[in-house]
């Protein structure tokens, strides 16, 4: 009776077990199977699934139009699509993506564009384990560039050695070259397991009227500067917002157009464009510089096209106080920004701008006087370099009134710097770095409140 007792409550436990097990097992093989039907959906099927993320690393806005462009088609064709800047992307993404695509443009000398830096130092900054991830790399860039799509590459080779499996070759792209866009196009549509995904589209071009062109800087040691005003041949005023850049084809080399940053607002009715002419060393003009300030002549008509610039609007910086910090031609989108904050009329902004010589190069003068005058800016720091021996920039301005950035950083100030890459851009987040820290930099870029358009 003891043994049959025994007995029988060892078979309810065996029983219970055996369930218990046979129920795992169910579950494991129900989990099996849904990994397995999502991984053939990852694979090229369509409809319902784990969205395909669509990430981008962009400087000026091309690598964002083709992401959008690219989760676009996406939808069109059932297939969900998540966007995502790669700054905003996390290693637990890319773990639980299945399938990712990623457009990557390149900036500097091979580096990467400012909304990709977070990425490369939180996430590619080690090699990570992705077994389950399938990606897709179109690389975009420039070979007039020694290091041609030289973050395309490296995100793409980091993605392979964290295990990733391509699912196709990386694709790079010259110049907006549309033959590599075609194929970008194809591969899409396989993925979409679809072949009539709607054409890729370029943005188009549209002529746009030379209104007015005046030299601001006749005598200067420098560069003639020149402002530009255009309005589209077709009458209605195109829709942009401070910050946004403009794209010129120049009838001499309409394969390769130019980037202007606009220097006005929608509301102005014009786009207002701030050129500096360029010359070659043979004394031959520059294509797009040399077409805008010489050849055109006012009354003529310019193919242009307008191109949203994310990384430089004002976005949720709109009534933040605002630092502005440029050279050169830089002021163009400054001038874009204080324009904006003059007809919104909140925030305080404060510009440092410099150029070489104050007699010469003071563009926009009574127009800025006028500002300060107004309260659109409560401070503004010219810097001429040229006036004195010291030979001062930017950067230095910045140093000296460290404890004033400082105080208007706290103060939620937002840091936007527009003009040259070489020296100006390198020389003020150096200063930056030197006050807040590198961390302090990363948070303010993270924040959205260090911002770029340099060139
Ligand atoms: C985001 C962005 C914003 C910009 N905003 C502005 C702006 O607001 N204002 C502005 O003025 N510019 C701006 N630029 C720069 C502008 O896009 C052009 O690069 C600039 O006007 C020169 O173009 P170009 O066709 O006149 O010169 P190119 O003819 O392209 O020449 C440029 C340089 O290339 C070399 N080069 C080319 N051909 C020859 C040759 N035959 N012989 C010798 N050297 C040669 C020279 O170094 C020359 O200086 C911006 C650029 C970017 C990327
Ligand atoms: C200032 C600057 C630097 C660039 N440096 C490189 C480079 O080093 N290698 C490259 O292949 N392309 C380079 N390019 C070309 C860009 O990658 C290319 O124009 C790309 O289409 C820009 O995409 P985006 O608008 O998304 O930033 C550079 C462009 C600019 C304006």
């Amino acid at each position: 009776m003891n043994a049959i007792e025994w007995g029988s409550a060892a078979v309810r436990q065996w029983a219970a077990f055996a369930v218990a097990l046979a129920w795992v097992l169910m579950c494991v093989a129900i989990a099996r199977e849904q990994r397995r039907a999502r991984r053939a959906d990852a694979l090229g099927g369509s409809g319902a699934g784990t969205p395909v993320l669509v990430a981008y690393a962009s400087q000026t806005g091309f690598a964002e139009q083709v992401a959008r462009q690219t989760a676009g088609l996406l939808h069109t064709a059932g297939v969900p699509a998540r966007l995502m800047a790669l700054s905003q992307v996390t290693v637990d993404d890319l773990a639980t993506a299945e399938r990712a695509l990623f457009i990557a443009s390149t900036c500097g000398e091979g580096d990467p564009p400012d909304n990709a830096a977070l990425f490369v130092r939180r996430v590619m900054s080690q090699a990570r384990s992705l077994p389950n991830l399938h990606c897709g790399v179109l690389a975009l860039g420039d070979k007039e560039y020694t290091r041609f799509c030289g973050f395309g590459r490296a995100l793409d080779d980091w993605l392979v050695s964290s295990g990733a499996s391509p699912l196709f070759e990386r694709i790079e792209v010259d110049n907006a070259n549309e033959a590599a866009m075609a194929e970008w196009h194809h591969r899409l549509s396989h993925l979409a397991g679809t072949s009539d995904l709607p054409d890729w589209q370029a943005p188009a071009w549209e002529p746009w009227r030379l209104l007015a062109r005046e030299h601001l800087n006749p005598g200067s040691a420098g560069g003639p500067t020149f402002h530009l005003e255009l309005a589209p041949v077709a009458g209605a005023a195109a829709g942009w917002v401070s910050g946004d850049l403009v794209q010129v084809r120049a009838p001499a080399d309409p394969s390769r157009p130019r980037e202007y940053s606009i220097a006005s607002i929608a509301a102005d009715g014009r786009v207002h464009l701030l050129v500096r002419q360029e010359r070659h060393d043979d004394g031959s003009l520059g294509v797009a510089s040399g077409w805008l300030t010489e050849q055109v002549e006012v009354g003529g008509t310019v193919d242009l096209r307008l191109r949203p610039h994310a990384n430089f609007q004002l976005g949720d910086n709109a009534t933040r106080p605002l630092i502005l910090v440029g050279n050169g031609t830089g002021l163009a989108g400054l001038r874009g920004h204080l324009r904006a904050r003059a007809a919104a009329g909140a925030g305080r902004c404060w510009l440092v701008f410099g150029e070489r010589q104050a007699a010469f190069d003071a563009y926009y003068r009574d127009e800025i006087e006028g500002w300060l005058a107004s309260g659109v800016l409560s401070r503004v720091d010219l810097v001429f370099s040229r006036d004195t021996p010291e030979r001062p920039y930017v950067q230095d301005r910045l140093r000296e009134a460290a404890a004033d950035v400082k105080a208007w950083l706290d103060h939620g100030a937002a840091l936007y710097v527009c003009g040259s890459l070489q020296g100006m851009a390198g020389g003020v987040d150096a200063a930056l770095t030197g006050m807040v820290g590198a961390d302090g930099v990363e948070r303010l870029m993270e924040a959205g409140r260090y911002r770029r358009d340099v060139y």
